[in-house]
């Protein structure tokens, strides 16, 4: 099967297998950024499955665009946290992959004070309670593409095989993308090929920082559910852009691969999921046709068998990532690996307390998971 077989991307550095574990945020990190050791048993526990590379849970590249208390990549005050990271997810030899985000107008207000709260544009999101940013100046865009080069080298220097930017799910980079977040007109906004300049600079910075031996990824979400949202065929044009930048894949981030399902901005997981207008063809194979093996394919949402990883396979994609099913149950890979599907835990137990404990999940982590009903699957 080809899900075994291994993976050489751009850069020379090769994955065991076309598994990865799928960006997992925590919201357990300590409050100045660093990781805590039981985000770092979270890690090793999985990736000790044999996964070919472990993405981490998305890193901060700048103090005023947090959305959650997760892990910072924004200073060298965060280059030791870091390290232990990237030791904790190759322990079993798989690689490790770094992913950035910053958080634009859904960062939290909590984290970093309301006054600081900066965007695209002075545009509220669709998340409830959700409070107007303030445009960023221009200087201060030059400045956040800055912060993602700087994380790319603190994440080199940290020692990872590579960084993912987050580039999806109505984070910043996703929301200088969308004409729904991005109401500018200068460099940065006005047209679609305006609003891709920020994107393909964040990746051109990373892929600078990081050299040419280092893998760089960038998820995307392959159109919006949202009215009025991008299309996949704007997504088409910006994964044609990127896939001329040099970079090792490029990862598909839905829901539910299958369906075709992209995270919604309101992250509402149990209201009607037949509203969202569906393409008449697989995103993940329409975005394969047009990266046209310039750089890999990674497809995620909704893998929870061999069988699910081989159909986004067959669709286009080179490799898959898995996330809810990972967390779910910490040995996933092994039993798919000796076709145990049949034992594979199909959801989290009941009890919180057994939750954290028996399937080593930090007790943060539990209550972010159980707040959207919904989300994770429960026994
Ligand atoms: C607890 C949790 C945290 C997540 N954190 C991130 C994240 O930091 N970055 C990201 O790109 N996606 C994140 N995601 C989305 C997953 O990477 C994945 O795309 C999504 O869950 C769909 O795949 P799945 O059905 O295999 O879970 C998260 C998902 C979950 C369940």
């Amino acid at each position: 099967m080809v899900v075994w077989s291994p993976f050489k991307f751009n850069c020379g550095r090769e994955m065991a297998n076309r598994f990865a574990i799928a960006p997992l945020t925590t919201d357990s990190s300590h409050e100045d950024g660093t990781v805590t050791e039981h985000e770092l048993e979270f890690v090793r526990r999985r990736a000790a499955g044999g996964f070919g590379a472990t993405i981490s849970s998305a890193a901060y590249v700048a103090e005023d665009g947090r959305s959650w208390q997760g892990i910072g990549a924004a200073h060298d005050g965060h280059l030791s946290s870091l390290q232990a990271l990237a030791g904790a997810m190759r322990a079993a030899g798989g690689l490790a992959i770094l992913q950035i985000y910053d958080g634009g107008r859904i960062a939290k207000p909590e984290l970093i004070g309301e006054q600081t709260m900066r965007a695209p544009s002075a545009v509220a999101s669709l998340r409830p309670g959700a409070r107007t940013p303030r445009a960023m100046t221009s200087d201060e865009v030059e400045s956040l593409v800055g912060s993602f080069r700087a994380a790319a080298a603190l994440a080199r220097k940290a020692g990872f095989d590579g960084v993912e930017i987050h580039g999806a799910n109505h984070y910043a980079v996703h929301q200088f993308f969308s004409p729904r977040a991005n109401h500018r007109d200068d460099h940065w906004g006005g047209t679609l090929a305006k609003r891709m300049n920020f994107p393909l600079a964040v990746a051109q910075a990373v892929r600078d920082a990081l050299g040419s031996k280092l893998i760089a990824g960038f998820r995307v979400t392959p159109f919006e559910a949202e009215a009025d949202g991008y299309t996949l065929d704007d997504a088409r044009l910006l994964c044609d852009e990127l896939a001329g930048l040099n970079l090792d894949y490029i990862s598909v981030s839905l829901d539910d691969y299958r369906k075709s399902r992209p995270q919604r901005e309101t992250r509402v997981y149990n209201g009607p999921a037949e509203e969202i207008p569906v393409p008449a063809t697989s995103p993940i194979t329409e975005l394969a046709r047009v990266i046209a093996g310039r750089c890999a394919v990674m497809a995620s949402g909704g893998i929870k068998t061999s069988g699910d990883a081989e159909g986004a396979i067959e669709m286009g994609a080179d490799l898959v990532a898995v996330g809810r099913a990972v967390v779910v149950d910490p040995e996933w890979l092994s039993k798919v690996r000796s076709r145990s599907e049949a034992s594979i835990l199909a959801g989290l137990p009941g009890d919180e307390r057994e939750i954290a404990s028996s399937l080593s999940i930090p007790p943060r982590m539990v209550e972010y998971m159980l707040s959207r009903p919904g989300w994770i699957p429960r026994l």
